[in-house]
C-alpha cells in the first residue's frame, strides 16, 4: 500500500531538479499527479515517462490564467485535488548593494506570488474534494539570514510566513499547510556545487555532506499524507542539522 493511495496531487516547477523527483516519488507512493513547469520539453517528457498517472501542464506560476487551466485540467483528468506541492522557484545571489529593484520584484512576484496564487486558486477545489494538504517549499534562507540572500531569503521568509496565516485559515476547510526548508540538495538546478567542494561547505554539520532529493522527497510524501494528519502551520527544516549553528 501506498501513503499516497488514491490522492491526486499538482506539483509545480516539476520538469527538474526537486520537483521531478516529489513527482516520481508521489507516483511510487500511489497518487495521481499534475505536473507543472515553463519547461514543456522536459515536463512532458517526464510525464510520458511516468504514464497514466501523471499530466503535464504548461504553466507560468505567476499567471492567474494558467491557474485556472491546471486547475480545470486537474479535475477533468483526475477529479479531484488531494494535495499541492508549491516547489516552482528562482534564485541568484546578489548583495544588498548590487540587487535591484526589478531583480526583487522579479523574485518575490515568481517565489511569493506564485505561492500565493497557487493557494488561492486550488483551495477551493481542495476544500471540495474533502480537504488536503499544501507544501509549501521555502528554504534555510527563509530560517535565518544568509548573505547575498537578500532577495531570494525575502522570498522564501515570505512563504514560511503566508505558511502559517494559510494554516490558520485553511484548517476549518479540512486543508493543512506547512512549509519545507531544505539546505544545500544535490541533483538540482539551484545547487550545483561539484562534489571537491562538499567538504568545505559542509564538513561543520553534524551530517556533513550535501542533502539527496529523495530525502526531501520522503518529507514533502509524509507531509502531503495522512500520515502528518494533526501537523499544519510548520516549519520543516531538512538540512543534516546545519541550523545548529
Ligand atoms: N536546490 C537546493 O539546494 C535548494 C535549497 C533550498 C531550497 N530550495 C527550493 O527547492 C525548490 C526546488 O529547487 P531546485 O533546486 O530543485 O529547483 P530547479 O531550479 O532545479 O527547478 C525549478 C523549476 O521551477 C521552474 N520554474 C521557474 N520559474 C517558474 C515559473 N514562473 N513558473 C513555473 N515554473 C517555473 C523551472 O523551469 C524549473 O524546472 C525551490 O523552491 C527552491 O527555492 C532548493
Amino acid at each position: 500500500m501506498g501513503q499516497l493511495d488514491g490522492k491526486v496531487a499538482i506539483i509545480t516547477g516539476a520538469a527538474q531538479g526537486m520537483g521531478e523527483n516529489h513527482a516520481r516519488a508521489f507516483v511510487e507512493e500511489g497518487a495521481r499527479v499534475v505536473v507543472t513547469d515553463l519547461q514543456e520539453e522536459a515536463g512532458r517528457e517526464l510525464a510520458g515517462e511516468l504514464g497514466e498517472a501523471a499530466l503535464f501542464v504548461a504553466q507560468d506560476v505567476t499567471s492567474e490564467a494558467d491557474w485556472d487551466r491546471v486547475v480545470a485540467a486537474a479535475l477533468e483528468r483526475f477529479g479531484r485535488i488531494d494535495a499541492l506541492v508549491n516547489n516552482a522557484a528562482i534564485w541568484w545571489t546578489a548583495t544588498v548593494l548590487e540587487e535591484t529593484a526589478d531583480g526583487l520584484r522579479k523574485m518575490l512576484e515568481v517565489n511569493v506570488v506564485g505561492v500565493w496564487l497557487a493557494m488561492h486558486k486550488v483551495a477551493p477545489a481542495m476544500r471540495d474534494s474533502g480537504g488536503g494538504a499544501i507544501v509549501n517549499i521555502s528554504s534555510t534562507a527563509g530560517i535565518h539570514g544568509i548573505p547575498e540572500h537578500g532577495a531570494y531569503g525575502a522570498s522564501k521568509w515570505a512563504v514560511r510566513g503566508l505558511t502559517k496565516v494559510a494554516a490558520h485559515e485553511l484548517g476549518p476547510l479540512g486543508i493543512r499547510v506547512n512549509s519545507v526548508h531544505p539546505g544545500g540538495i544535490k541533483g538540482t538546478g539551484m545547487f550545483q556545487r561539484p562534489e571537491e567542494e562538499h567538504d568545505a561547505i559542509f564538513r561543520h554539520n553534524p551530517i556533513p555532506r550535501a542533502g539527496e532529493r529523495s530525502e526531501v522527497s520522503a518529507l514533502v510524501v509524509f507531509l502531503a499524507s495522512d500520515a502528518s494528519s494533526y501537523i499544519t502551520g510548520h516549519e520543516h527544516v531538512i538540512d543534516g542539522g546545519r541550523q545548529l549553528w
